[in-house]
């Protein structure tokens, strides 16, 4: 009976989800949140703390933190000191960790999230040897000084207790850690008589064993024009202050991984996924980062210059300062600081600490094509015919719940789906791949092998009562793996070999939704904070990093599925810092609004800042019905979203691309030729982010620091170092207002219209496509043949397309392997780099030429250069090694776009892509 009122609230509780708009009472705000409430009533100067024997101790600054009076003189016996450390790591890091006292015997460990710093970055630490302590600004106590980099010093003052980053020589402050005096750090009890910790929301009870253990402390970056970061939530780029003169709506930032139906398009909500690594910027100073690893709640105010005004703290750089409070309900402080200087820097720093995202498979570079759901295999087999009929490539089909056999996830419904591997080989005999959901509830029903295995092993998350913890999901009554635990991990892993995924073969891959994890019937939609994971973790410790655990298992599983040979491919929707390792995530459920087309921007750069460099935007969103000009537009931007995928809610109108008459068929179908011609580029950008960790997709400031102009514009954004793509965001838009930074010009990517850096234009637009422009100074390689799947483009042949600047020069490079397997790590690749100067295009390799190393063998040539900005007249082009000529001539600058000038074009040069070669315009 319980059940069935379980299920007929649920039921309803869906219904309602999917016609009405965000629930906002469904989730705390601040002043419910008994930590963050509490952390935002403290006034500046209000820690009292101070820092005492300080010591080098095993290459690391160390001190413990005591309050300086304590209230009473009977306080001085229970004060329990915090323990600090302080070390460098190479590259300008600085790394601050604050703890309990393991030796005073605190009722258990706190939790200090494991798995997410790799494992190299340890090596990179600089041992500190010697102390150096300095007087400064007249101190009582002197302060503790550490070198940090060539430009940087660190200090800890001692009292009041401060952590900050300097600049050497001038003493410039660049980040600094509780200036405003308010950290605290409320340490763990074990319960005295009558003392109620619990805490409720809308029915649910949250036990609190170890009473509040949150904390909290102001961070200031200096010099700073704006903050960036911290996903995942619907805003703007640069981040608005929520606290402060003026500001009304008082919400901090959520980090807080939750499944929220409908979320709204500007808000400060946490969305399913958190990296509480946010970046600033300024055009003096340069970028700098702060990261916390900690995986609890954690809420985040961005403070509104004059926030401080009362509080008597004066600091310098005032002017261009940026204040922000970070909270957190428990785990430990370990936080990172980044120099910079440059956001490049800042970004390479934080991929040391948190991993770089690994090469994708090429095909997960291309479109792809989703829908809740795909009925049958005779849908399947529609769909994909129709992507042919109308000559529109697409690389992955994917499957979503109901292609299960009721919600059990690794098995199919038989009478839906009777013939799975025949149905993945008809696709991949096109090149083409499939994905498959797969969620983390586990159907609670004793004939599913999964659910009976992991409740005889003792596998699932534990509620506060030490049983099975039992949630409300698609299949009902469900329970979900203690994934926090190898051993799990592995057996999960071991989920997706061929025998035990019955019905797959090597050309699926995977999809992790709901991993937040989402409970239907759990406070906020989740798993209770008080649950309880493997070594009595409680999920408010770990909480951000569930999906996390899952999307690593699942990745793994697909590497030990392909024994180490092929690439993994997953889709994530829940994220924490160190998911890029593990595969793409999006957006989660958008609407088909305007608003939301037009965030999906802000929040696939700042994923991007934070080193999740494959994402996208489900395109045409994914709740409602978009009209055909939003769709068109959806894909005009999309198509350059690092992850490019097509997805539609299961109450939705069929929406694929041939829909929605010829007109609307052909745009789509010229969106989605555009990113299969650009898939070398993207390509290249891919191997970029897995060297650097610099994204796919930039911010302009990115790529342009010191224009101002920049740094809040999120409309537009640079793909790589070389396209800048604008999004139109209105309905029937004529012009649009672009502006293009640097002192070069930049050509329009379809026609080649150059139009001058530095300005703002406004531009007539069609329905064409959005704005888009190749930056002069660049070369970017393309394929200019359409086929049916990016895998069947494998060999055809490059077109280069050169946009000379002032100076009639240019450079690119070229990335290229064979896309799949991991032969690339040992070499067997194709990089080149493209340099034109003096009339002369030359190719340079730019992989390992070591003997003994394989070489990548790839037969495609050049098939035709094309000139911007290069002067008429030329007739011929001389090749070297092979010493031919070739003729110079005029050509369209696409192939299949009418209406583009004539462009200076090599056509034919006859050289191989792979090799050496020189051509010079005579
Ligand atoms: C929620 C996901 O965000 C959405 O993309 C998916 O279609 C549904 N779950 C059903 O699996």
């Amino acid at each position: 009976m319980r059940n069935l009122n379980l299920l007929f609230f649920l039921l309803l509780a869906l219904h309602l989800s999917s016609v009405l708009s965000w629930k906002k009472d469904e989730f705390r705000n601040c002043n419910q949140t008994p930590f963050c409430k509490r952390a935002r009533a403290r006034k500046p100067g209000s820690c009292s703390l101070i820092a005492r024997d300080v010591t080098i101790s095993d290459g690391d600054l160390v001190a413990k933190l005591l309050p300086k009076n304590p209230a009473n003189e009977e306080d001085r016996d229970e004060i329990k000191p915090l323990i600090l450390s302080l070390s460098v790591y190479q590259d300008g890091i600085l790394r601050l960790k604050i703890d309990e006292d393991p030796s005073l015997g605190p009722p258990k460990k706190r939790f200090e999230v494991p798995d997410v710093i790799v494992p190299e970055f340890s090596s990179k630490k600089l041992w500190l040897h010697r102390l150096s302590t300095e007087t400064i600004n007249g101190d009582a106590v002197p302060s503790s000084v550490v070198y940090l980099s060539n430009g940087y010093e660190a200090v800890l003052r001692h009292d009041p207790f401060e952590v900050y980053v300097r600049e050497k020589g001038s003493g410039h402050r660049v980040i600094s850690l509780n200036s405003h005096g308010l950290f605290d750090f409320e340490q763990l009890k074990s319960k005295g008589e009558g003392e109620d910790w619990e805490e409720r929301f809308r029915g649910h009870t949250d036990r609190r064993p170890y009473g509040p253990q949150s904390i909290s402390f102001d961070v200031s970056f200096y010099s700073a024009d704006f903050v960036y970061g911290i996903p995942e939530h619907a805003t703007s780029l640069s981040l608005k202050p929520t606290r402060g003169p003026g500001v009304e709506d008082s919400e901090p930032y959520r980090l807080f991984n939750l499944d929220v139906f409908e979320y709204i398009h500007d808000s400060p909500f946490g969305l399913y996924g958190s990296i509480p690594f946010m970046i600033s910027h300024g055009k003096s100073l340069g970028t700098t980062g702060f990261f916390w690893l900690n995986a609890a709640e954690m809420q985040i105010d961005v403070m509104g210059a004059g926030w401080d005004a009362e509080s008597g703290i004066s600091l310098p750089s005032e002017k261009s300062r940026i204040d922000t409070f970070w909270m957190s309900e428990a785990g430990i402080v370990d936080a990172f600081f980044f120099v910079g200087p440059g956001p490049k820097d800042v970004v390479r720093q934080y991929t040391s600490v948190t991993g770089l995202p690994p090469m994708p498979q090429l095909f997960a570079t291309a479109y792809h094509q989703c829908r809740w759901n795909y009925r049958d295999e005779e849908d399947v087999d529609h769909v994909d015919s129709k992507f042919d009929e109308h000559d529109i490539p697409y690389d992955v089909l994917w499957l979503d719940i109901e292609h299960t056999d009721g919600k059990r996830y690794f098995t199919w419904d038989k009478m839906l789906f009777p013939h799975p591997e025949e149905m993945q080989r008809k696709l991949a005999a096109k090149g083409r791949h499939m994905v498959t959901i797969v969620d983390p509830h586990i159907k609670r029903d004793e004939s599913y092998h999964v659910h009976k295995e992991a409740t005889q092993k003792g596998y699932y998350v534990k509620d506060a009562n030490g049983n099975d913890f039992d949630g409300w999901c698609w299949p009902g009554s469900s329970s979900y793996p203690d994934i926090l635990n190898p051993e799990i991990r592995s057996w999960w892993a071991d989920r997706f070999s061929f025998e035990n995924y019955v019905g797959t073969t090597p050309s699926l891959y995977i999809w992790n939704d709901m991993n937040e994890p989402s409970v239907f019937n759990g406070p906020e939609l989740t798993m209770p904070r008080d649950s309880l994971h493997y070594g009595g973790v409680e999920n408010r410790e770990l909480h951000n990093a569930y999906g996390y655990y899952f999307h690593m298992a699942t990745a793994d599983g697909l590497v030990k599925r392909g024994e180490g040979k092929d690439r993994p491919f997953v889709l994530s929707r829940a994220f924490f810092a160190g998911s890029q390792r593990y595969g793409a995530v999006w957006t989660g459920d958008n609407s088909a609004e305007w608003d939301h087309l037009r965030v999906s921007v802000p929040m696939i750069l700042t994923l991007g800042l934070t080193g999740m460099s494959f994402s996208g935007a489900d395109v045409g969103g994914f709740f409602g019905n978009p009209e055909p000009e939003l769709l068109v537009r959806w894909y005009q931007l999309g198509a350059f979203y690092p992850f490019f995928r097509g997805h539609a809610h299961q109450d939705t109108k069929r929406r694929e691309p041939w829909l929605f008459g010829e007109r609307n068929t052909e745009l789509i179908r010229d969106a989605i030729h555009i990113r299969y011609m650009l898939l070398p580029y993207f390509y290249t950008l891919f191997r970029e982010a897995s060297t650097s960790g610099v994204p796919v997709v930039r911010p302009l400031w990115m790529e342009f620091p010191y224009e101002e102009a920049t740094f809040s514009n999120d409309e537009a954004f640079m793909v790589g170092n070389s396209i800048l793509v604008q999004g139109i965001y209105t309905e029937k838009a004529k012009h649009a207002s672009v502006y293009l930074p640097g002192r070069q010009s930049w050509y329009d990517l379809r026609t080649g219209t150059s139009y001058k850096g530095g300005m703002t234009h406004k531009l007539r637009i069609s329905e064409d496509s959005v704005p888009a422009f190749q930056r002069s100074g660049t070369i970017i390689p393309r394929k200019d043949r359409f086929r049916r799947s990016s895998t069947q483009m494998v060999n055809d042949p490059y077109t280069l397309v050169i946009a000379l600047n002032s100076s009639r020069a240019a450079e690119g490079e070229l990335y290229v392997d064979d896309g799949k397997s991991f032969d690339f790590e040992h070499g067997t690749y194709i990089h080149r780099r493209f340099v034109f100067s003096d009339g002369k295009l030359t190719s340079v390799n730019m992989a390992p030429t070591s003997p003994g190393k394989s070489r990548f063998s790839l037969e495609a040539v050049v098939e035709r250069i094309i000139l911007l900005g290069h002067p008429h007249g030329h007739k011929s082009a001389l090749i070297e090694p092979t010493n031919h000529k070739v003729d110079v001539e005029l050509g369209p600058l696409g192939l299949q776009w009418g209406g583009s000038s004539a462009v200076v074009t090599i056509r034919k040069p006859g050289v191989q892509i792979a090799d050496d070669w020189t051509i010079k315009i005579l």
